[in-house]
């Protein structure tokens, strides 16, 4: 099952209950002013992109969505990626509403420096869940390939060139670790911001349901198609 819908999250979760796991990559909180001296590097092939447009989510945009999303889960759990300057607002709604927090780190080879701060070769996914939100015991030892699901160090490359359809598009094998890990067979993964659908690829690669949202046209349109075309193997 795909359920895909082109509005704003806040005008649909109305409508979605019983979902099992959320997933998703919600906008960035964007920096006022410049960026400071860039020393190396581009910045992110992101000026192709209008990433204002994206919109802002900021403290309120953060505790709306946890507060909102909260009851559609039996077992809240959630997995968000988000930016150094996000995490501590995830962070103190996790200790407010007692919540239990995993920080998780996606890395990426170093692309942009700058003299005013650390590269941000980093973004970090941080899983909130409630009492009762085990992981998955795969099938593995020390030295299988899957055993690195297991790390809060998650390295991949960034998606570039033409395979790349959107600014903070993220890669579907790193996906597919968490949904491995937290997820079981034909369970409902739900993603309010899908951007170009790749957690919903991921999803449905593994044989679970899937239920996105997102508000840009053109992007709802990008995650049709990819949706659409994928073949599983199984
Ligand atoms: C960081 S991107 C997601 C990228 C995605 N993970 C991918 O791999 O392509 C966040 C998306 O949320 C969308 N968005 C922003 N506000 C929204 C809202 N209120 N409801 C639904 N989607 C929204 C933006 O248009 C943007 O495409």
């Amino acid at each position: 099952m795909v359920n895909i819908f082109n509005d704003d999250y806040k005008n649909v979760i109305k409508e979605i209950n019983n979902v099992d796991l959320i997933i998703t990559d919600p906008p960035y909180l964007h920096e006022k002013g410049g960026r400071g001296k860039m020393l190396l590097g581009e910045s992110l092939d992101r000026n192709e992109f209008n990433m204002k447009e994206l919109g802002d989510f900021g403290k309120d945009e953060i505790y709306e969505f946890l507060n909102l999303t909260k009851p559609l889960m039996k077992k809240p759990q959630w997995y968000i990626f988000c930016s150094e300057k996000q995490l501590a607002y995830y962070l103190n709604w996790c200790v407010e509403n007692k919540f239990k927090y995993n920080l998780l780190t996606w890395n990426k080879p170093l692309s942009v420096m700058n003299r005013e701060r650390y590269s941000t070769n980093i973004e970090y996914i941080v899983r909130i869940y409630s009492s009762g939100c085990a992981l998955n015991k795969l099938d593995l030892n020390l030295y299988s390939e899957k055993s690195k699901y297991y790390s809060k160090y998650k390295t991949y490359n960034q998606i570039r060139g033409k395979e790349k359809l959107h600014p903070s598009q993220k890669p579907i094998a790193m996906i597919s670790e968490i949904i491995e890990l937290s997820s079981n067979l034909n369970q409902v993964i739900f993603d309010p911001f899908m951007g170009s659908g790749s957690i919903g690829i991921s999803a449905i690669e593994n044989n679970r349901k899937f239920i996105g949202i997102e508000l840009d046209e053109n992007y709802y349109n990008v995650a049709k198609n990819r949706l659409g075309n994928i073949t599983i193997v199984t």
